[in-house]
């Protein structure tokens, strides 16, 4: 299976910073591993034109494909300006948003519809993990959140512990790894051995620093990035750790 590292640039960047993106470009033009950088809506087209060989992907979309929906974006414009990959029910839009389950299932459907690659974020929080109840809140979320009817080639999960996120604190390699696990176990019951190949990431204050280690673990296919991927330098770090796996 081809890795696959994401910057998820948030509601971070301008025009002058996408020159980032196209440092990314010109340095990882034959990288062995997929590179998607998720910016802003009004950036998508820009950051498009100088991506080169790396992928530009969406934060978000809705659950129609066109209508009555001031401020929103389809899964269908994404598709047709090109984008290839969409986030879907980040922990920031769930709490945010109130993004339920239910809704993230119709958004990651939909997404396929339009030929997008959605990747599905889960994730407990920490009082969660503190009541040991990360598994089943983990459970909870993949029944809820994936549809029978995902085409099992096109999707990608996310594995985000919600007090990971911009906090400086990552899980145990044991923890991360028992999450995976589970997961990868999910996706096969669910999907069957095809599920092998769909791409489950890890995200939360992935750094230069703890790349390599986190890449070592079993069922980690890559990662999801947030702040490390404002900088080429720092997303250049991640990105090489993860071609040399
Ligand atoms: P972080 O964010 O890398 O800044 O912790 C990850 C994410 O929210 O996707």
């Amino acid at each position: 299976m081809k890795k696959l590292v994401v910057g998820n640039w948030k509601m971070n960047g301008s025009i002058e910073s996408l020159s980032e993106i196209e440092t990314l470009a010109t340095r990882h033009h034959d990288s062995t591993i997929d590179i998607l950088i998720c910016v802003p809506a009004p950036y998508l087209v820009p950051a498009k034109q100088i991506a080169g060989s790396l992928y530009i992907g969406a934060q978000d979309c809705h659950t129609a494909s066109q209508g009555a929906y001031t401020g929103d974006v389809s899964a269908y414009m994404l598709s047709d300006i090109s984008a290839s990959h969409v986030i879907i029910g980040h922990s920031e839009r769930r709490a945010a948003h109130n993004e339920t389950n239910t809704l993230v299932r119709e958004k990651a459907l939909i997404a396929q519809l339009a030929d997008l690659c959605p990747i599905i974020c889960i994730g407990e929080t920490l009082s969660e993990r503190e009541n040991e109840h990360t598994l089943s809140v983990i459970h909870e979320q993949l029944i809820g959140s994936l549809d029978p009817n995902l085409n099992s080639s096109s999707f990608v999960i996310a594995y985000e512990p919600v007090w990971a996120i911009g906090t400086g604190l990552v899980p145990s390699e044991t923890e991360i790894e028992e999450v995976h696990g589970f997961c990868r176990q999910y996706l096969l019951e669910q999907f069957g051995n095809s599920a092998e190949y769909i791409q489950i990431l890890y995200g939360g204050s992935v750094k230069g620093s703890n790349a390599e280690r986190i890449f070592a673990l079993q069922n980690v296919d890559g990662a999801l990035v947030g702040s490390a991927s404002l900088l080429a330098d720092d997303f250049s770090v991640i990105i090489e750790a993860l071609e040399n796996v």
